[in-house]
């Protein structure tokens, strides 16, 4: 489970990027965090994955208090950045190699679980070069490997989509649901409502950092209006133009 409680996070100078925002992720869920650019996403998944420090408030992994053990809080959790383009003179497999060490994946287990996931993404021949000369995707599709390494329960995706190609998108969405389904808790960004219609069972949405909505899809249009008929993409557009729900 993640926990995140009253975070509120100030960047150098003024910017109020998240404003007391408290949420939780249960075991078996996956959630959609969705809201318009600098609404505070990343900043969030960052203070959650441990990369920044807020201000205030609290999160917990798996039930580990990530300001206070940050370093077990982190193994439980799979984490894919908003950029990826990342360690990009290693090549493919160095990169997998090397997120191995750095979690401790057992060299017993390493070599197929490397070999599986990148198959399963189509990266097999690409594992020997640098990943310099990778297309946009094709880092897209490292990174979601590497994330998925060393087979973390707690899975905070930043717009884990972006950029993947329709098999390789599918095959992440089948992924997580499993993932989810077999009782562990998945949260990812995403811009497209389509994605976060059809695959998460919750969504939280932000907006100018503060927390605007928690709750199921099917509840947003039944706390907006009896038009059953619009479209999420019509009641968000309507939302984010409102002052809150
Ligand atoms: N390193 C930084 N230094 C200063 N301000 C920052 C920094 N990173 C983000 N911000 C600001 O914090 C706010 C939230 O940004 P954040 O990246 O968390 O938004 P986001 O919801 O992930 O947006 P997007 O949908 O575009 O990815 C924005 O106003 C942004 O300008
Ligand atoms: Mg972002």
């Amino acid at each position: 489970m993640i926990s995140f409680q009253h975070i509120s996070k100030t960047y150098q100078g003024k910017v109020k990027a998240v404003d007391d925002v408290s949420f939780e992720v249960h075991p078996g869920e996956i959630v959609g965090f969705i809201g318009p650019n600098g609404s505070g996403k990343t900043t969030s998944l960052k203070i959650m994955t441990g990369i920044l420090q807020p201000d205030a408030g609290s999160v917990s992994i798996g039930g580990i208090d990530m300001l206070k053990y940050p370093m077990q809080a982190k193994r439980a959790i799979g984490y894919i950045s908003d950029s990826p383009d990342q360690f990009l003179r290693l090549t493919g497999i160095e990169y997998l190699e090397f997120i191995s060490d750095v979690y401790g994946v057992p060299l017993k287990h390493r070599k197929s679980r490397i070999e599986d996931l990148a198959e399963k993404f189509g990266l097999t021949d690409a594992l020997p070069r640098q990943m310099v000369g990778y297309s946009h995707g094709m880092r897209q599709k490292m990174m979601v490997v590497g994330a998925l390494v060393h087979d973390p329960d707690i899975w905070i995706l930043d717009e884990p989509m972006t950029g993947l190609d329709p098999e390789s998108a599918f095959l992440l969405k089948q992924m997580m649901r499993e993932h989810a389904d077999k009782g562990h808790a998945v949260l990812f960004s995403t811009h497209v409502l389509e994605v976060a219609e059809k695959l998460c069972d919750r969504v939280v949405i932000i907006r100018y950092g503060k927390l605007l909505y928690d709750g199921t899809l099917e509840q947003l249009p039944e706390r907006r209006r009896a038009d059953a008929d619009k479209s999420l993409e019509e009641i968000f557009l309507e939302l984010m133009n409102d002052e809150g729900l």
